[in-house]
This record gives structure tokens, sequence and C-alpha cells, in this order.
């Protein structure tokens, strides 16, 4: 038996005023599309914008359903319109963004299980990292600078 550690470095900023411009545009569109999610379930809603090589922003936000699981996150609304309209471009960051109705969100919003997986699919099918901003509606920042690092031992097509 062996014991494995494995651990990644990502860094966390105290405001998007100390982000370089193009991450701090784009977190403020994910915040920006936070208001027209469709949430009426959760009152959680999320935003999210991906930078594509090309300078292409792809926005999107949650779109909850009666039928609960119909519903889908911010980040995949956003990607899979990103590979739908943008099949050959590589993404090269994801900003999400969250605003809670309900309770003060301040804290960066994290993507969920499913989301990283779907991420990771694009990042091995580009064949370069995707970079992950994460935040709230204000205040602190987390930058992640691959989605495989939220994801280890992850599952992907060479595992078919
Ligand atoms: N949600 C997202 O859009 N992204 C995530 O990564 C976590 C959760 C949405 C799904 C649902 O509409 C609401 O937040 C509450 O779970």
């Amino acid at each position: 038996m062996k014991s494995i550690v494995e651990s990644f470095t990502y860094n966390e900023f105290n405001d998007i005023k100390e982000l370089p411009e193009n991450e701090r545009k784009l977190v403020g569109l994910s915040r920006e599309m936070t208001k027209s999610a469709y949430s009426p379930y959760s009152g959680f809603r999320v935003g999210a914008a991906v930078l594509l090589d090309d300078g292409t922003i792809i926005k999107g936000n949650n779109q909850e359903n009666a039928a609960y699981p119909s519903g889908l996150c911010a980040e995949r609304v956003a990607v899979f319109s990103a590979s739908a309209l943008h099949p050959d471009n590589r993404i090269k960051t994801i900003a999400i963004s969250a605003y809670s109705d309900r309770r003060d969100s301040k804290k960066p919003v994290s993507p969920c299980g499913s989301c990283r997986q779907t991420l990771i699919e694009y990042e091995k099918k580009q064949k370069t990292p995707v970079k992950i901003i994460l935040a709230g509606e204000k205040g602190k920042v987390i930058v992640i600078d691959s989605v495989a690092d939220l994801l280890p031992l992850h599952f992907t097509n060479i595992d078919l």
C-alpha cells in the first residue's frame, strides 16, 4: 500500500480590482448574468462568462424547472453554448458568480461536481487548461489555473 497526496495551489484576491482587465471584465459579466438567471425555486442566481481564444465571450446563467432535475447550472449553459456556437475555439477562462435572493452571497461560488466533469471534457479535448475564476456578489475572488485541479482522479475518454 502507498499513500498518495494530491494538492494544488490557487490564488485568492480580496477584490476584482486586483485582477487583470480582461478577467475583471469577465467576472463583471458573470455577475451581470446572475440578474437574468431563472431560479425561482432555489432563489440562487448563478452567472457564467466564458472567454474563448479569439476573444469571444459567451454568457449563461442557471435555468431551473418545476421538474427540478431538468434544470441546468450556469456553467453548463454557458459552456455548452460556447461549444455549440464555436466548436473549433478553445476555452481560455470561465468566470462564475452567484447571488442569493435569500442571504448574503459574498462567498465565491464553487462549481458542482457535474459542472466540473463537464468542464474537464473541454479541457481534455482542447489540450490546454481552462482557468476558473470564482466570485460572489462582491469581495473575494478565487482563481484556479486548471479544471483538472478541481477534479482529482477525473474520468475522461481515455478511460472508456
Ligand atoms: N447552480 C449552478 O448554476 N452552478 C453550480 O455550480 C452550483 C449550482 C445552480 C443550480 C440551481 O439552479 C441552483 O444553483 C441551486 O442549486
